[in-house]
């Protein structure tokens, strides 16, 4: 193994072993996509990166690689095992047209085992493969590439099945591991456009197989002997409207590498947890806190969940387009995040303020490789501890409340909920997770159905009734947020389908939508898309909400992009509209939050429209 494998370390060797393959080191993108305000978050390097795989040309050039600030929140719930997180760092190399599986996989294998850069023993190597289908063949090719590569080290690297035969180490064996699209495919699913097989790195821990997850371990197997560490993507297709997969004119490599755990890995740590840089920060926990880690498993897990949430929280606010606690999109999870911590530490007896602190170390441990963390250090820390401030007057009295209503009935009817929402600034996740804990449950439909009627009311309702709750700039830019989903279908049903949201940028004051069209708009088409949108506000349609995976989504036919992996949940507004043959006026992919009807909106004026890129026209509106 390769000496003083730091975090740090790792990053730079990533990054120069590509410089020295002919890439252009891009910094990180923003954490928040500035073009897709589908996506809350950069959940992939690729991400930013879009346009440029669809074929517009990058300044940097055709060989790219970066490390990409990353957070995602599917997984939150599983925070504080010993390998989810929420905020990571993926390091990647692409290809735009340039390279393709050959060299992908040649330096894929170079980095890793190479004296001069990470040096792992290949024997603790495997690999996944896609094994083809209908759609697309096995993917032979990075079979056979893979075989070459493990020839270097006069290793067979034969192809062995997942669940029959086991992934025997040694030189000789099963090495390579064939799987369907679920395991084995790159690219949003359901949605038309690139996409591909992968293949996927794995690190074999050595450790036993745990016979729960079925009678023979093989790479994808989730019981944790084998670790994903790496990710090569191969756009090589087009999926077109009929399903169909052509072949790419353009084809990309896309890879992604998350970086805590190939330290994990490399740093012989039993959890991502136990690196480096996560073990610095945790050191403030032990030290300033006099917290215990390594004692009890219930103790770890708290301490683990307050060192992922405030790093991720540290990167969201100190981020170029910071975010700060709210109760809506981003800065809802920032909330919920800085709560959550808030709540574990009391949980575990910590009884001062302990946000700062532990902020305060993630800043130090991140600094140097992003600076705009310590230019932005006096923002973070306010903000946290104004944060943690306004959360602890408000715990006490919800913690009150809520055994009063524990004790009458385990399972929290979705009125009581909202009323801890509303008053004591609960998130519903948090009251989720204390009915849990008794046992209980939360009737969490109703809530929503709650949240959704208070927001109507509260225009008239006086500010004080919703103490914690909704302020009123949040009604203001979740009306905005609605009006610019009945703008995007305005302008598709006026312009044509061609019309496609390129970025969406909200204020208290005014909504800006930037889309794909040609050229400008005339004063007619103007007029039409204001009136459209105008109509529809009066007929007060209602906006529902549903929960689907994206190729429910996609089927249904919902806009918006695809951006999740097979499978994801997303969420689907909907304003319905029984006069229209397909039952809704618009159905869009979107975080939300939106208001219960298209009435509560008033009236819609367009107040600018300009060119932002070649093709690419924004609109500027208000309510009122
Ligand atoms: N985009 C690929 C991933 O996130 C590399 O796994």
């Amino acid at each position: 193994m390769h000496k003083n494998l730091t975090t740090d370390n790792i990053r730079r060797l990533f990054l120069d072993f590509f410089k020295e393959k002919g890439h252009a080191v891009l910094p990180s993108a923003s954490l928040i996509p500035e073009n897709d305000p589908t996506v809350l978050f950069t959940t992939a390097g690729m991400q930013p990166l879009v346009p440029y795989l669809l074929g517009q040309d990058h300044p940097m050039g055709k060989r790219l690689a970066n490390a990409q600030k990353c957070l995602r929140t599917d997984d939150i719930d599983e925070v504080g095992d010993n390998r989810h997180l929420t905020f990571f760092e993926m390091l990647g190399n692409w290809s735009l047209g340039d390279y393709f599986k050959e060299e992908s996989i040649q330096w894929s294998y170079e980095l890793l085992t190479n004296e001069k850069w990470l040096a792992m023993d290949p024997e603790r190597l495997y690999v996944s493969v896609f094994e083809g289908d209908a759609d697309a063949p096995r993917d032979d090719d990075s079979i056979n590439m893979w075989q070459a590569q493990f020839a270097v080290h006069g290793m067979a690297a034969e192809v062995g099945q997942p669940g029959i035969d086991w992934p025997t180490g040694e030189t000789h064996g099963k090495r390579i591991f064939p799987y369907p699209k679920k395991n084995n495919w790159w690219g949003p699913a359901g949605q038309t456009g690139p996409c591909g097989p992968d293949t996927e790195i794995y690190y074999d821990t050595r450790r036993e197989h745990d016979p729960a997850f079925g009678d023979i371990c093989h790479p994808a197997c989730d019981c944790g002997r084998f670790v994903e560490i790496w990710n090569n993507v191969f756009m090589q297709y087009n999926k077109r409207d009929d399903g169909s997969y052509e072949p790419l004119a353009q084809r990309n490599v896309d890879t992604g590498m998350g970086l805590e755990r190939m330290a994990a890995v490399l740093q012989g740590c039993a959890t991502v947890f136990d690196t480096d840089k996560m073990q610095n920060i945790i050191q403030v926990l032990k030290q300033v806190f006099g917290l215990d880690y390594g004692q009890t498993d219930d103790q770890d897990k708290a301490i683990r969940i307050i060192a992922d949430h405030l790093r991720a929280v540290v990167f969201l606010i100190g981020d170029v387009r910071g975010v700060v606690p709210s109760n809506i999109g981003q800065g809802y999870i920032v909330r919920r995040l800085i709560r959550r911590s808030v709540r574990e530490a009391k949980r575990l007896g910590v009884e001062v303020l302990i946000t700062p602190a532990v902020c305060q170390a993630v800043i130090e441990q991140y600094k140097d490789e992003y600076t705009e963390l310590e230019q932005n250090a006096a923002k973070i820390l306010n903000e946290v501890k104004k944060e943690e401030e306004k959360f602890n007057l408000t715990l006490e009295k919800g913690l009150k409340e809520f055994d009063k209503m524990a004790e009458q009935a385990p399972k929290i009817s979705g009125e009581q909920a909202f009323v801890l929402y509303a008053t004591y600034g609960f998130p519903i996740e948090l009251t989720e997770e204390l009915a849990k804990e008794r046992g209980g449950s939360v009737d969490r439909g109703v809530f929503e159905e709650e949240f959704k009627k208070h927001q109507a009311l509260s225009r008239t309702a006086s500010a004080g009734t919703f103490k914690g709750g909704l302020a009123d700039h949040t009604e203001q830019t979740t009306k905005l947020h609605t009006a610019t989903h009945l703008l995007h279908q305005a302008l598709r049903s006026v312009l044509g389908t061609h019309v496609e949201q390129r970025g969406s940028n909200i204020t208290e004051q005014r909504l800006r939508f930037d889309f794909t069209h040609g050229q400008k708009m005339t004063d007619q088409e103007k007029d039409q898309v204001e009136a459209m949108v105008n109509a529809i506000i009066k007929r007060d349609l209602p906006v529902i909400k549903e929960e689907m995976s994206v190729e429910q989504a996609k089927e249904k036919g919902a806009i918006g992009l695809f951006e999740s992996k097979y499978g994801e949940k997303v969420s689907v507004y909907t304003v319905l509209d029984t006069e229209n043959p397909a039952g809704y006026y618009s159905k869009e992919i979107c975080g939300g939050p939106h208001v219960a009807r298209t009435g509560e909106l008033g009236g819609f004026k367009i107040s600018k429209e300009e060119a932002v890129s070649a093709g690419v026209r924004r609109i500027k509106a208000v309510l009122g």
